[in-house]
């Protein structure tokens, strides 16, 4: 515990969010031609009635693209004054460049250095961790995070188990020093269980087996599933990950203003917010009309909240993802705009 005030770290606060995604539909309707599959068990098992998906030649960037400029553009600035860009992703545009720096060029960012963070799921709570600490440390004035995925450019249309899961989409918040010290991301809490690689994975593509006629014939460059053992590890440690924040800022359930969970399935969300005891009426849920984002997510249901007036400056949010690797993540702040 710091005592003296003036040691006291400056916090970071989200000054701006903004979202995207692109106008492409892909309906359980359109599903069922493609794979044995129905609208009953896609909303009875996951709750998704549709997913946005890119069309051909459309990238992460590019999503990315859109929902920073207008971030940037609400918080009062133009992208001259951004200083850092980090891009969660987990389909950046290629390996290398990293989406980053295709993300610094487009919007026109010359003062800013950059990097992607893979962190599946997590990769906007982790992002927005890792700006928000360099924020604080004095590191950067104004720092863009990002979390975009095209997950339709690594879904194998052919496999019902996986297919009916993601969509595409980018969200962004500009992350400033906090005008008043009570407001801004208060905690975080990140964690990996590096054991669950197997259970959520792309197997191919990377050093480990590079890209070759075989590697594409067997279908390895889309994602790879064992739904149950993600399914039973994302409850508990969504759970987990709250009940570790909470506790360590002596706070319960009642005192959260809003919940954004990371949206990977209807079930996931109901059963870890029950077991937290929080209301339905304080959890924000749009997977139905997104699917599962990936970094996407988080900012695309928490931007929906603060559009709809669910948001007011000071309120108590709280933010938890799952995803591969696995990762977990969760953040505490206060929200810092207006409504
Ligand atoms: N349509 C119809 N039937 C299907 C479909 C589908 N889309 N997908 C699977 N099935 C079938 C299976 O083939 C199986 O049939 P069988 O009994 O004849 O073999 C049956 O449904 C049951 O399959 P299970 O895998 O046991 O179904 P389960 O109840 O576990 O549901 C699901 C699968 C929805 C994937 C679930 O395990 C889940 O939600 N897991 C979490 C996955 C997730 O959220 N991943 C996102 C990334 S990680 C993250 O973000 C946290």
């Amino acid at each position: 515990m710091v005592t003296n005030p003036s040691l006291r770290p400056a916090r970071a606060r989200v000054s701006a969010i903004a979202t995207y995604v692109p106008p492409r539909v892909l309906s359980n309707a359109d599903l069922e031609k493609l794979v044995d599959t129905s609208d009953e068990w896609i909303m009875q098992r996951v709750g998704i009635r549709e997913r946005h998906v890119v069309d051909p030649g459309i990238a992460t960037s590019d999503l990315a693209k859109e929902a920073a400029l207008i971030a940037i553009q609400r918080a009062g600035l133009t992208p001259e004054d951004i200083d850092l860009i980090i891009v969660a992703t987990t389909t950046p545009d290629t390996l290398f460049p990293s989406t980053a720096c295709v993300l610094q060029a487009k919007i026109g960012a010359p003062h800013a250095w950059g990097f992607d963070l893979m962190a599946a799921c997590s990769g906007f709570t982790y992002a927005l961790t890792t700006a928000s600490q360099i924020v604080a440390a004095g590191g950067s004035r104004h720092a863009l995070v990002v979390g975009a995925d095209v997950m339709s450019s690594i879904i194998d249309y052919t496999d019902r188990t996986t297919c009916v899961l993601f969509g595409d989409g980018a969200g962004a918040v500009v992350v400033e020093p906090a005008d008043d010290e009570a407001i801004g991301v208060l905690d975080f809490e990140n964690y990996v269980d590096g054991n669950g690689g197997p259970a959520l994975c792309m197997p191919a593509g990377g050093s480990r087996m590079p890209a070759s006629t075989e590697t594409v014939n067997e279908r390895l460059h889309y994602v790879k599933q064992d739904g149950q053992a993600v399914f039973k590890f994302a409850i508990r440690n969504m759970e987990e990950v709250c009940r570790r924040i909470l506790d360590r800022n002596h706070l319960t359930a009642d005192d959260i203003d809003l919940f954004v969970p990371h949206q990977a399935s209807l079930r996931i969300i109901i059963a870890a917010t029950e077991k937290l005891g929080l209301p339905r009426d304080k959890v924000v849920i749009n997977i139905e009309r997104f699917g599962n984002t990936t970094a996407g997510t988080i900012p695309l249901a928490l931007c929906e909240a603060h559009e709809a007036g669910r948001l007011k400056r000071g309120d108590l949010v709280l933010l938890a993802s799952v995803g591969a690797g696995f990762t977990v993540g969760g953040v505490l702040l206060k929200w810092a705009l207006d409504r």
